[in-house]
């Protein structure tokens, strides 16, 4: 009863006017964001986030790695919270609704249990993860990352962009900027973590569905290539004399691009950033630097596809007289949620009607650490031809109405009656 009438207290104006105030801090001239990790931009994301929670009188705190809270009390101050969210942060050239989503959802979960007069057992609150995307500073996931222990808080704060300023840094003209009270990480201990997102892929918009129960997250494995050569004059150097970083890492990438064409078409390789130095057009390029991003649901796979990256890479520097040096700077293994919290996701989603399937997630999400903390699933939703990591990136209101009413029936399911 009490979850049929949250289900009817979810706003799906409110939420899309909400992704459409979100989607003006950091707006870019072809609709969508520019508001990378811990830049002016993320805080005032933060500060609007937390102006709104405060309008309703939920706690906001911030703990020591940048993550964002707003809790809404449950009858008994003593429970382990139920933990949704998402992140704030975006691609340079990112969408609305990527990581918006999931944290403007769980607000809308927090005004709709108010709106419908309903108290929980345990607290619910709605955490804004720092640096998911990865983008200014490596590795993505940060604040979920150092949450979970999947990294040290001292390793992540001395992580630098290419500026070289650290997160250490940019975190503290976040909190000079958007002030709020401390949370220590230790006391963030969640009794269940549901993520709502944007599917970021094709599959819900093709069968016509509406939610996606997502049952895992793929493991992602990342590199950084660093190709060192000679420089020499692009005028005067015989072919016989150079030792061209560029030309070595077209022909790794190439390499690399073969040896992971699948026919199954699971292996995601990309690369996704290059750096070359001395970046003159009339010099042979010294050192080449790139990306890697490989991903696979399978861990064994994924493991002696990296050991294949390692072996590949040095075969196609001597080949070309250059040196390559690669080094994985992050591993994620493949994320299986546990069945009972993809239960709970699969009937707030039957008792809503409309579409389902189920698969595991393509994109990485803050949830793949959370699930080492405590108990974890994530609902999707459509975009427009699943395109995502794009300004074009777009969602309809229905949708994520949809989305947010399942994520709203899951709350209450783990939250508990008083
Ligand atoms: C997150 O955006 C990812 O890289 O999957
Ligand atoms: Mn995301
Ligand atoms: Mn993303």
């Amino acid at each position: 009863m009490s979850a049929s009438k949250l289900s009817a207290a979810v706003c799906g104006q409110r939420l899309w006017q909400r992704h459409m105030e979100m989607g003006a801090i950091g707006a870019t001239p072809r609709g969508g964001v520019n508001r990378l990790a811990l830049t002016a931009e993320d805080a005032a994301a933060q500060a609007t986030l937390a102006g709104w929670a405060r309008q309703r009188g939920y706690a906001v705190t911030r703990d020591e790695i940048g993550n964002v809270y707003v809790r809404r009390a449950g009858t008994d101050a003593t429970a382990a919270p139920v933990l949704t969210g998402s992140h704030l942060d975006s691609q340079p050239t990112g969408g609305k609704f990527d990581g918006a989503y999931g944290v403007l959802a769980g607000l809308e979960v927090l005004e709709a249990l108010d709106d419908a007069g309903i108290s929980t057992l345990r607290p619910v609150e709605v955490a804004a993860w720092m640096n998911e995307e990865g983008s200014r500073f490596l590795p993505g996931a940060m604040g979920s990352g150092v949450l979970a222990g999947a990294f040290t808080l001292e390793s992540a704060l001395a992580r630098v962009d290419s500026q070289g300023l650290t997160v250490a840094a940019a975190l503290a003209e976040v909190l000079s900027r958007t002030p709020l009270p401390r949370r220590e990480l230790a006391s963030v201990k969640p009794f269940a973590y549901l993520e709502a997102h944007i599917e970021q892929g094709p599959l819900l918009e093709a069968n016509a569905a509406t939610i996606g129960v997502v049952t895992g997250i793929q493991g992602i494995r990342r590199f950084v290539v660093e190709i060192a050569g000679e420089e020499a004059h692009a005028g005067t150097t015989p072919r016989a004399n150079r030792r061209d970083a560029m030309v070595t890492a077209i022909a790794m990438i190439s390499a690399l691009q073969a040896a992971t064409c699948d026919p199954e078409d699971r292996i995601r390789f990309t690369v996704g950033r290059m750096h070359v130095l001395p970046n003159s057009p009339n010099t042979i390029p010294a050192q080449v630097t790139f990306t890697i991003d490989l991903r696979h649901p399978d861990g064994v796979l994924l493991e002696s596809l990296s050991a294949g990256i390692h072996a590949l890479a040095a075969q196609t520097a001597a080949l070309h007289h250059c040196s390559a040096m690669v080094q994985n700077v992050s591993v994620v293994q493949p994320v299986h949620f546990p069945a009972p919290m993809v239960g709970v996701v699969r009937r707030a989603a039957a008792a809503e009607g409309g579409k389902i399937m189920s698969f595991p997630s393509g994109a990485g999400h803050d949830a793949m650490y959370l699930h080492r903390l405590c108990p974890a699933a994530m609902v999707f939703v459509p975009c427009l031809r699943g395109i995502s990591h794009n300004e074009a990136e777009s969602a309809t209101t229905a949708d994520l109405a949809a989305g947010t009413r399942v994520l709203a029936r899951a709350v209450l399911e783990l939250a508990g009656h008083p």
